[in-house]
């Protein structure tokens, strides 16, 4: 694979094409996903979850995603890395900064932020100090005591237009990429149309420009009840790297996410 940057995502949303996404903690995982295609790996602050055992993101430190960054890093080949930037790490603007500064030189080449419209003060300040923003809208987990629950975002009128406004404001604030998790599917087209940046969906149905999804849940080893928009690729595959082949390539034939993982 020729190495992935953001330019490749545009000219991929430019083509109409697909790009695949997937979460990576480690250097051995991160190598076997970039190794079958996948474009981009995120070290999510999902890693509370999947590797901690917490039952949100809260309790992730930069300390931690910085050290699982690193570790990625050494592996990720020629994806693209992006890192979660941890909660609280947005609670004033030297502080994102500086949160964002250590993740970059972890091995992070793209921030990925929660926050709606207000954070585009900070969105900006990040880009104009060479930092690639990824806004993360809809349903946001760091807010999960806020929002009530997991819960799908966007489906009243109202609270699908401001999500839609947030994507732009954050678009026109700097931010690179937009990533919506867990929306009506009619909302994830909405914003793809809308935006001139590319748009990663999980749980935002098939019309958005790159699918992400967390590791444990393609390798069937999520704990607890599966989310809706989650598809277990390790049943029909001979081994972890086969996995994660097969869901690059139901991501770049559209074949995944079907009507059964959207909302
Ligand atoms: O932390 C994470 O894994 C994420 C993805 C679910 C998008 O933010
Ligand atoms: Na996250």
């Amino acid at each position: 694979m020729k190495t992935v940057t953001l330019s490749t995502l545009s000219a991929h949303k430019r083509a109409g094409e697909t790009f695949s996404c997937l979460t990576a903690y480690d250097a051995s995982f991160a190598r076997a996903a970039s190794d079958a295609g996948i474009e981009v790996l995120l070290v999510g602050d999902s890693l509370g979850m999947v590797l901690q055992g917490h039952d949100s993101t809260l309790p992730v430190t930069l300390d931690d995603i910085c050290y699982h960054t690193r570790c990625a890093a050494r592996g990720k080949g020629s994806s693209l890395l992006m890192v979660d930037l941890p909660f609280m790490s947005n609670s004033s603007l030297p502080r994102l900064l500086d949160d964002a500064g250590a993740l970059m030189r972890a091995g992070a080449e793209l921030i990925k932020v929660e926050g709606e419209a207000w954070m585009a003060e900070g969105i900006r300040e990040l880009t104009q100090r060479g930092v690639p923003v990824c806004a993360h809208l809809g349903l946001t987990p760091q807010s999960v005591h806020q929002l009530g629950g997991y819960k799908v975002q966007g489906r009243d009128d109202e609270r699908a237009e401001q999500i839609l406004h947030d994507a732009k404001v954050l678009q026109d604030a700097g931010a690179s990429v937009i990533l919506l998790e867990c929306v009506p599917a009619s909302l994830g087209r909405a914003v793809r149309d809308a935006l001139d940046v590319p748009v990663i969906g999980i749980g935002a149905g098939p019309d958005v420009d790159g699918q992400i999804l967390v590791m444990h849940d393609v390798l069937g080893i999520t704990h607890g009840r599966t989310p809706r928009f989650v598809k277990n690729f390790m049943t029909e595959a001979e081994d972890i790297q086969d996995a994660f082949r097969r869901y690059h390539d139901a991501v770049k034939t559209r074949c995944f996410p079907a009507e059964e993982h959207s909302f």
